[in-house]
């Protein structure tokens, strides 16, 4: 059985790629703050392990993760923190908090896994369109946006760094889906897309990438936001 570990599980995309993959036959270990809630949505599924972490402190999740099981075969680096407030506002804190969870959390949390990580799996990060150079920007998302853009670069430096081990890094740079963060962002719109639909991309593409792509970000919109 394939194992799957997965960040951000509670709500939004997270919750709907626990159930594909579920469905689909992976081993999921659903990693969110509140356990409780991952629990009552597996409603007694089988393949779904839900860990109660703070994906923030990187070491006790790292050891949470490693006394569960032996083997990653994907890791999907799926959680966010986000804030939309203009630049004249931003605090240092505001900067540091969003940094820590969407560009060091990745980063060192697959720095402490990829020791379980055998040839042709792959860390796959959930990114943003308007972390990639050039796309549409909108006020109050400089934080929030440019974190995404240091992960896209961090999924080209770990690519090579893991070439050797055969551990395959992508990012999918997503549009915008109906969720919790969208509706931070945009309150007055609509997304392009339901999470169910954007978890579906993204389990084609976490099982048909290896050993096809590595070190690319994909942008995954059709609409601007
Ligand atoms: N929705 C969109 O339009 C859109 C567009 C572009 C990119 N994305 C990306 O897609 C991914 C999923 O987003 P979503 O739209 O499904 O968002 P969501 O519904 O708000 O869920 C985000 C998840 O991230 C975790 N999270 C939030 N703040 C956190 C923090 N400070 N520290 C640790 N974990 C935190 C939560 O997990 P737990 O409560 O389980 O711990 C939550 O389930 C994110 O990486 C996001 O940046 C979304």
């Amino acid at each position: 059985m394939k194992t799957v570990v997965i960040s951000g599980t509670s709500r939004g995309i997270g919750k709907e790629l626990v159930l594909l993959f579920a469905h689909a036959g992976f081993e999921v270990y659903a990693l969110s703050r509140n356990k409780r809630v991952v629990l009552a949505y597996a409603d007694g599924h089988p393949n779904i392990k839900a860990l109660e972490v703070d994906i923030n402190n990187w070491d006790s999740t790292i050891t949470s993760i490693k006394k569960e099981l032996t083997k990653i075969d994907i890791l999907i680096h799926n959680a966010a923190a986000f804030i939309n407030k203009p630049f004249s506002e931003m605090s240092y804190e505001d900067m540091q908090s969003v940094y820590h969870t969407n560009v060091m959390t990745p980063y060192f949390l697959s720095q402490g896994l990829v020791q379980i990580m055998p040839a042709a799996s792959q860390i796959l990060a959930i990114s943003s369109i308007g972390g990639v150079g050039g796309s549409i920007k909108f006020p109050g998302l400089s934080v929030y946006s440019s974190s995404k853009g240091a992960l896209n670069i961090i999924v080209e430096c770990l690519a090579e760094e893991l070439r050797d081990r055969e551990i395959f890094v992508n990012a999918l740079a997503l549009g915008s889906s109906e969720t919790e963060m969208f509706k931070a962002a945009f309150p007055d719109l609509a997304a392009a897309s339901q999470p169910q639909d954007m978890a579906k991309y993204i389990y084609n593409f976490a099982i048909n990438s290896v050993p096809l792509v590595n070190g690319k970000t994909f942008p995954i919109s059709s609409q601007n936001p």
